[in-house]
């Protein structure tokens, strides 16, 4: 068992270990007395891992109502996220009790935004079952849901109160979607952890305990010295400048973590034509990305992806913080006018 804890606004720890889902209820017990909790999951999760999750809770006395959602990003709804809160008020939630998060990134960002805002705000715990919500988004507090005019336009700042790992659900989820968290656990590795990116030579699932503390350790420092974003938690972005231009641009056929594997590719190989990492680092860090199985080459042009990007909420002004990397583990944050962005992508095609 592995336990890291976050200094933010609120302090929680995060646990990660296999077989933990059955323990969930002692687990919560700790930092909340048995309530009522309300679960959030989608369906593919709740068939796998609902009833062992409402068996432990009501082992240890709490009281569960479930609502489920269909799977998938369009279920960050605004229509799910109100359904969601008329299913609390009707199950007359209150401020005591408590929300939780069974599944992916999708189902802790929208239920994370819900208990941000339902009576003003309601204790919520993140049980995350795939890799990239291990690894990257039941930490951190952001919470979101999509609008027609773009994802995560409408959120909060709002963190749990715990988060449990249990690293056993991976073994359900399909290869595809496994892949894609591994784009994000290898961007760690090239941001500020050169040892992790050197345990990424050997497959993820033997060492996945220690990968996945290694991840959040590095997502909480950040979290931690920058809750809101205005600074070093930019860093997380590697490569996201590029790949939320590539989602868009597919009209999300292409999947997060693809976009994210061939974004962090362009910018490495645009820090190679500036000068600011050497060929071989370059060289290696795709070759690490593609022996996952993750894409390297962006079938869009320097000017597409340019134009989506200055449209971004990102945009501050005249200029855009990109994330450069300057060797393998030492990405840095990078101002750049928005008139070279165009040419920054190009070298890096
Ligand atoms: N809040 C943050 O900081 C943050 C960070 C990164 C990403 N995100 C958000 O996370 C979302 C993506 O998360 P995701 O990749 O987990 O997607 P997801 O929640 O859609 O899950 C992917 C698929 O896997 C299924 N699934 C989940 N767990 C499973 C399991 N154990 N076994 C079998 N199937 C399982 C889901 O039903 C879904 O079909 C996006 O909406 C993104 O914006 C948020
Ligand atoms: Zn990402």
């Amino acid at each position: 068992m592995k336990k890291v804890t976050v200094n933010a606004s609120r302090v929680y720890d995060i646990i990660i270990d296999k077989g933990i889902l059955d323990r969930a209820g002692e687990l919560c017990a700790t930092v909340k007395k048995p309530c009522r909790a309300a679960i959030l999951t989608d369906s593919n999760v709740a068939p796998l891992y609902l009833a062992r999750l409402e068996k432990s809770l009501s082992g240890a006395g709490y009281e569960t109502v479930s609502y489920t959602i269909p799977a998938g990003e369009s279920s960050k709804s605004a229509e799910n996220y109100l359904a969601f809160l008329s299913f609390l008020a009707q199950n007359k939630i209150t401020r005591s009790d408590c929300i939780f998060a069974l599944g992916g990134g999708v189902v802790g960002d929208l239920c994370g935004f819900c208990a941000a805002t339902y009576l003003r705000g309601v204790e919520f715990i993140q049980i995350p079952t795939t890799l990239l919500a291990m690894v990257d988004s039941s930490v951190g507090g952001k919470t979101a849901i999509d609008i027609p005019e773009g994802k995560n336009l409408v959120g909060a700042f709002y963190q749990p109160s715990l988060v449990i790992c249990d690293y056993d659900t991976l073994s359900t989820l399909p290869d595809d979607i496994f892949t894609d968290g591994c784009a994000e656990v290898i961007k760690y590795g090239l941001i500020n952890d050169k040892e992790l990116f050197c345990k990424l030579k050997n497959p993820i699932m033997p060492q996945i305990e220690d990968i996945i503390e290694n991840c959040v350790r590095n997502k909480r420092d950040v979290v931690d010295a920058d809750e809101r974003d205005t600074g070093v938690r930019q860093l997380l972005n590697l490569g996201h400048t590029a790949a939320h231009s590539i989602e868009a641009l597919s009209d999300f056929a292409i999947s997060h973590g693809s976009a994210v594997a061939m974004g962090m590719a362009i910018i490495l190989r645009a820090a190679a034509a500036l000068g600011h990492i050497s060929k071989e680092d370059c060289d290696e860090a795709i070759g690490r990305i593609s022996s996952y199985g993750l894409p390297t080459d962006c079938p869009y042009s320097a000017r597409e992806l340019a134009d989506v990007a200055l449209n971004d909420k990102k945009r501050q002004g005249g200029s855009i913080t990109l994330i450069m990397p300057f060797g393998i583990g030492d990405s840095r944050l990078y101002k750049v006018s928005v008139d070279s962005l165009e040419e920054i992508f190009k070298a890096g095609l």
